[in-house]
């Protein structure tokens, strides 16, 4: 008892005292007030902010306050689900600063538009942590954060184009224990290492890809003692390895990969002790390591260029507690196994230059769980040396010429995952082998199965199987009934299989059939047999009937991708407002009758195809609502009707508007209030009146192309991101070719009046097509400026007047039609208009002379020359252009929608990263080392 009476003393003094202080429940109206403006400024689509309603602010969500004093401590509103649609998204508003003893502010993963960071963050004296990754911030980081004298952890990493007027501010910054600036640029702070040194506490620094440019040589004192990790991944610094690094004696991880660090490793890296984990790959260093480094557990040397004869380095024989070793892409041509130590587990020799057979001595390394060696000229038959690691769990073969039959697996008991695409196997067990192992992942895409393609029987036998991918591997047969149904990823696209779509796979998440034989109706009992569809493609296939109800039942469905078959009947009128659904590609069908009221249901929309089917009708009011839509693709069908205002005025996040070939009358509604459109194509409908002057206001169009970037959660390179990125667009983008990034079609309609000088604001447009109109007037001379156009297409209009010559400046310009208009005078020549010699464009102009014409200025021009037929070579390029540009579903965001399809769109990226700056294009380089790794899954 006598325990107790101090304590209920003390709450009672609390009591009298926060009366005394007038402190409410909880919260203080001058921060409530602050919240609740702070909210005022976010658009919230997801309705996270539900609970910030009411007095108590201290009871809502992400809101903490002191128990003491009653203030807001602790603002917490990170966004840890890697997707857009959970982001909070707007502005900072200026009364934030009202939460004067925050201490705590987490604003990670939501997304701010790109807007700068508020200077007056700099005003929470009292912070120790602030954390805005990922959050869509641009622009310079404001110096006055140096005024968080107290911050211990700042991260202001993967935000969209950051950068620094330099770095002085950091180094007040006394208390810090971790700092994180990763992609922002340094290449205004030359002095960054000094900033740096004066943190005397700091622990871990991030900064990957920050522009760092150079190693400063010397270090008068290394004050950073306290230093255990250091990151400076992917900024091209081009000096040698500094001695200092050395005297950072706590360091246990130093990563300096992908940079141009040249040389070799100064023998000071021997001095760290305590050094676990070192990482040189991607640089120009030269010469072995001449001694050993610490007691290393991990090591990469990823695409380092190892001594003049690529091979082993001999001390690495003497690094006995070294666990893990990555000599990617580093040109090994020699195995001599014998040189590594056999305390090995993991081992990564991938993209070198193994070839012939394994050597023997790999069978010593009994250690080793997981070993890569994909992408090697490895050939013959199945390496003995592998068939003694017991032990493994990893084998990853993919992309050698490795002839495997079932007989090679027969010992590996631990395997849980096998990769051995793009090799062949033999399957020759009977039926009912029973194999040792029990597998989680099957990789066979590209596989060549022998002696006849189909479904290993032994599968069946594999009841923990997550993962099964078997891609192109010319399966012809039907899909069986046997396949473990505890499945989550199953990858079938590209064979021949037939029959019915598969049935009972209550875990299945990411199902991929596209470009298969399929046929028959839709099961409508899908969620009975699929209910956790996460993911389905179903695209090109021979699939028939209607879509069933069922089908809008599927609560995780996020991508339903049906384009490509033989689907009939009215699309079902059944969408829910709970359904998850981003995109559904429902092009390419034989559906008749409208878009469905209850499609408006689907609030996460972000993509919407439904073009070349017979739908008909106007497009429904209440799409209005859908107002996540970033793609709205309706072309070739029968839609009539004007083009809705409401387009322009609520479909605020609209990336891609495509009405192409309807039957769509009255005039072009304003649009350029969409602050991101970069697509619009309403050619070959009925449109009349004039091209609005506003079109010259498109803010997306107006310089090239920025990246896009909502969100990006850490490095989150979920393999299953990355494939259904890979799945969901390279294959889109190869065989739909999308040729352009940015392009306004209005051609084949009834548009009159001048062409807008306007337009030549749009300075990142590259596509511009006008032809086959009734438009009248000159040609602006302000096209000239618009520095990206590629393609311009004015034909089959009745413009007149000379020329601009200000078109010869127009440096991509690759594709230009005149044709058919009244134009007059000299054509104008020089640099880019040069290398037009193709009279056609020009042709059906008779009052126009010069060369490509053959037609002489000084002569009488009134002579109408002979008229060649010129069929707009433009059309089948545009018929051709595909949709997907806005790859803004959740998970393919961020990061990966800018360089992922970079990576995989050689055209596009090379016309893409023209324009594009510096930085990114480096971070591009350092990623393909990554993203190797996982497209080899194809
Ligand atoms: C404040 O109170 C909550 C709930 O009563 C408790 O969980 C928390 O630990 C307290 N915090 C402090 C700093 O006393
Ligand atoms: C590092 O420490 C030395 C010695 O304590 C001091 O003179 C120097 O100013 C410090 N350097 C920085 C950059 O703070
Ligand atoms: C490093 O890069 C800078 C800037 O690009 C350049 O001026 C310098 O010459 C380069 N140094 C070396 C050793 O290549
Ligand atoms: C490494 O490169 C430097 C300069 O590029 C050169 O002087 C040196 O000979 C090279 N060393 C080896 C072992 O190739
Ligand atoms: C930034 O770096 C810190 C320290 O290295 C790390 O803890 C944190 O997870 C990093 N943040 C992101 C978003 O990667
Ligand atoms: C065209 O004009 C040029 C210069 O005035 C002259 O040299 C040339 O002979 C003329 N060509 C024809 C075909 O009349």
């Amino acid at each position: 008892m006598g325990g107790r009476t101090p304590l209920l003393v003390l709450t009672f003094s609390l009591a009298v005292l926060s009366i005394k202080l007038g402190i409410s429940h909880g919260c203080r109206e001058t921060e409530r007030k602050a919240l609740i403006d702070f909210k005022r400024g976010l658009h919230d689509p997801s309705n996270r902010l539900s609970s910030w309603v009411g007095e108590d602010c201290c009871a809502w969500e992400g809101v903490g306050c002191s128990n003491i004093s009653g203030h807001v401590i602790k603002l917490d509103l990170r966004n840890d689900d890697p997707g857009c649609k959970w982001a909070l998204r707007g502005d900072i508003t200026p009364s934030l600063p009202s939460l004067q003893q925050l201490n705590r502010l987490d604003l990670s993963g939501n997304y701010f538009m790109h807007k700068p960071i508020p200077k007056f963050l700099g005003a929470f004296r009292r912070l120790t942590y602030l954390n805005l990754s990922g959050a869509g911030f641009m622009g310079r980081v404001p110096a006055q954060l140096g005024n968080l004298s107290t911050l211990q952890h700042l991260d202001l990493s993967y935000n969209c184009y950051l950068s620094l007027e330099n770095s002085g501010w950091i180094s007040l910054l006394t208390s810090l224990r971790h700092l994180n600036m990763t992609w922002v640029s340094f290449t205004n702070a030359a002095n960054w290492l000094q900033d740096l040194n004066a943190l005397p506490h700091v622990q871990e620094i991030e900064l990957i890809s920050c522009d760092l440019g150079t190693f400063p040589r010397s270090l008068s004192h290394v004050n950073f003692t306290s230093l255990t990790t250091l990151d400076l991944r992917g900024n091209y610094i081009n000096s040698t390895i500094p001695d200092w690094l050395g005297n950072i004696k706590n360091l246990k991880s130093l990563d300096l990969s992908s940079n141009s660090l040249c040389g070799s490793v100064p023998a000071s890296i021997g001095n760290l002790s305590l050094l676990q984990h070192l990482s040189l790959g991607s640089n120009d260093l030269n010469g072995t390591i001449s001694k050993g480094i610490g007691q290393l557990q991990s090591l990469s040397m990823d695409f380092c260029q190892i001594g003049p004869t690529p091979q082993f380095p001999q001390w690495l024989r003497t690094q006995t507690t070294l666990r893990q070793l990555q000599l990617s892409s580093a040109g090994i041509k020699d195995m001599f196994f014998d040189r590594l130590p056999s305390s090995l587990e993991y081992l990564d020799l991938s993209y070198n230059s193994l070839h012939g057979s394994l050597p023997a001595s790999l069978g010593n390394l009994s250690m080793l769980r997981s070993l890569d060696l994909g992408s090697n000229n490895l050939n013959g038959m199945f390496p003995e040396s592998i068939k003694r690691l017991k032990g493994l769990r990893d084998l990853d073969l993919y992309n050698n010429s490795l002839s495997l039959s079932e007989d090679d697996l027969a010992n590996l008991s631990s395997l849980k995952s096998l990769d051995i695409s793009y090799n062949s196997i033999y399957l020759n067990k009977s039926d009912d082998w029973i194999p040792p192992f029990q597998l989680n992942g099957l990789y066979m895409g590209f596989c060549q199965i022998l002696p006849k393609p189909h479904f290993p029987k032994w599968l069946r036998t594999q009841p923990t199987l997550d993962e099964l991918y078997l891609s192109n591997a010319g399966i012809k047969e039907a899909f069986p009934n046997w396949l473990p149904s505890g499945l989550r990823y199953l990858y079938l696209s590209d064979n021949k299989i037939t029959g019915e779509v598969p049935q009972f796979f209550p875990k299945l998440k990411y199902l991929y059939l596209s470009n298969n034989s399929f046929s028959g109706n839709l099961s409508p009992r899908i969620t009975n047999t699929m209910p956790s569809l996460q993911w389905f493609d179903l695209s090109m296939n021979n699939m028939s009937g209607e879509i069933p109800f069922s089908y809008c039942q599927l609560r995780n469905l996020e991508g339903l991708q049906l384009y490509e078959n033989n689907l009939s009947r009215v699309i079902p009128n059944c969408w829910k407002t709970s359904s998850n659904l981003l995109l559904l590609d429902l092009s390419s069908n034989k559906l008749v009758g409208g878009v469905p009221d209850s499609l408006c249901n689907l609030q996460m929309l972000e993509s919407l195809h439904l073009s070349h089917n017979n739908l008909s009708g106007q497009i429904p009011h209440c799409l209005k609502s859908c107002t996540e839509l970033a793609t709205l693709d309706l072309g070739h069908n029968n839609f009539i009707g004007n083009i809705p205002t409401w387009i322009g005025e609520s479909l605020l996040y609209l990336k891609t508007l495509s009405l192409r070939s309807n039957a769509f009358t009255g005039s072009i509604p304003q649009l350029s209030s969409l602050p991101s459109l970069r697509i619009l194509d309403l050619s070959n409908n009925n449109l009349s009146g004039t091209i609005p002057q506003s079109f010259g206001d498109f803010n997306a169009l107006k310089s090239a192309p920025t990246y896009q970037c909502c969100y990006f959660n850490n490095d989150s390179l979920y393999v299953e991101d990355m494939w259904l990125f890979i799945k969901g667009s390279e294959l889109e983008y190869t065989t739909r070719q999308l040729s352009m990034d940015t392009l306004i079609d209005l051609s084949n309609n009834y548009l009159s009046g001048n062409i807008p000088e306007e337009l030549g604001n749009l300075h990142g447009l590259r596509s511009l097509n006008l032809s086959k109109n009734y438009l009248i007037g000159q040609i602006p001379w302000s096209i000239g400026r618009m520095k990206q156009l590629e393609v311009l297409d004015l034909s089959r209009n009745n413009l007149s007047g000379a020329i601009p010559s200000d078109l010869a400046a127009l440096n991509f310009l690759n594709h230009l039609n005149l044709s058919y208009n009244n134009l007059s005078g000299r054509i104008p020549n020089g640099n880019q208009l040069q290398t037009f010699t193709d009279s056609s464009i020009y042709a059906g102009n008779p009052n126009l002379c010069g060369p490509p014409l053959t037609k002489n200025c000084t002569l009488n021009i009134a002579k109408a020359g002979e008229e060649e037929q010129n069929e707009d070579s433009s059309k089948s390029r545009m018929e051709t252009l595909w949709l997907y540009t806005s790859i803004t579903l959740g998970f393919i965001i961020g990061f990966w929608a800018i360089c992922g399809s970079l990576l995989l769109q050689q055209t596009w990226r090379t016309s893409y990263f023209r324009a594009i700056d510096n930085m990114f294009d480096k971070l591009y380089v350092m990623m393909v080392v990554t993203v190797a790794k996982y497209k080899r899954k194809l």
